[in-house]
């Protein structure tokens, strides 16, 4: 069964769990290039810096100081209280909406606790660190273990299943992205011409905030869990 309510969430939503968002003043394309950590010709000429930067993610993820807020929490619940009804597509690779109790989960730009050999394209969870010495559990191979992340230039994970939901749903709702990335900046126009009343919850305005219906502004932790609490008494 497709799900009637999609939701779309960025990076915005797990700022108040402890992570930096990109593209905020302080948010980490201030602090490194994306042509230097995120695309596959960055990995191709310097594997080890790239790795470098993905292991501080990969470890900063695991510290003590993060965990799930109350937004990620609240959406579980909505999934857990609407039954085979809600998918959440989060453009983040962190784990905090699973850890959050989230199963109707995509991660179109896949996850920093998995890694993968491009060798025999085996996908692995991971929570060490990764080099260019680290070899493959499944084929051995060395030099081929990458962050099973999705970089720039590259194909998102997952699209087919994202579409077929974005034109059935009757609501399509975007949390704490800034709309600056396409395909996912694109779905909000995907869900609306198959008719679904699309809903921005955000802590400003996105780059396509002229395409929601209904918009509300604030940080998620506080926005969301109300949100929810309307659909779940409203369905
Ligand atoms: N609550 C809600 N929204 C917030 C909060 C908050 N507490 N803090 C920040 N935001 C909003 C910002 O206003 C901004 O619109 O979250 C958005 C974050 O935007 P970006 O930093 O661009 O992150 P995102 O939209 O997820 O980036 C998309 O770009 O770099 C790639 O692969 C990366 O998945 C990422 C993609």
């Amino acid at each position: 069964m497709l799900p009637s309510i999609v939701i779309l969430t960025g990076a915005g939503i797990s700022k108040e769990s402890g992570l930096d968002t990109f593209r905020d003043k302080d948010g980490i394309w201030s602090k490194v290039r994306i042509e230097d950590v995120a695309t596959p010709e960055a990995f191709a000429r310097n594997p080890r810096g790239v790795h470098e930067f993905y292991n501080w993610r990969r470890r900063n993820l695991q510290g003590a100081h993060i965990a799930p807020n109350a937004a990620h929490k609240a959406l579980a619940a909505l999934e857990r209280g609407l039954p085979g009804r809600v998918l959440v597509v989060t453009q983040n690779i962190d784990n905090l909406h699973e850890r959050a109790g989230s199963e109707s989960l995509i991660h179109m730009h896949g996850e920093l606790l998995k890694a993968r050999c491009a060798e025999c394209a085996a996908a692995h969870e991971w929570r060490g660190d990764l080099s260019p010495e680290t070899p493959c559990p499944a084929c051995t191979a060395v030099g081929g273990m990458r962050p099973h992340v999705v970089w720039f230039g590259e194909m998102p994970l997952d699209m087919e299943r994202i579409y077929a939901a974005l034109g059935t749903c009757e609501t399509f709702i975007s949390i704490g992205t800034s709309g600056n990335v396409y395909p996912a900046a694109g779905f909000v126009a995907e869900a609306r011409g198959a008719g679904a009343r699309t809903v921005e919850l955000n802590l400003e305005p996105s780059e396509g905030a002229s395409l929601f219906q209904e918009k509300l502004y604030g940080p998620a932790a506080s926005l969301v869990p109300a949100y929810a609490e309307k659909l779940l008494n409203r369905n």
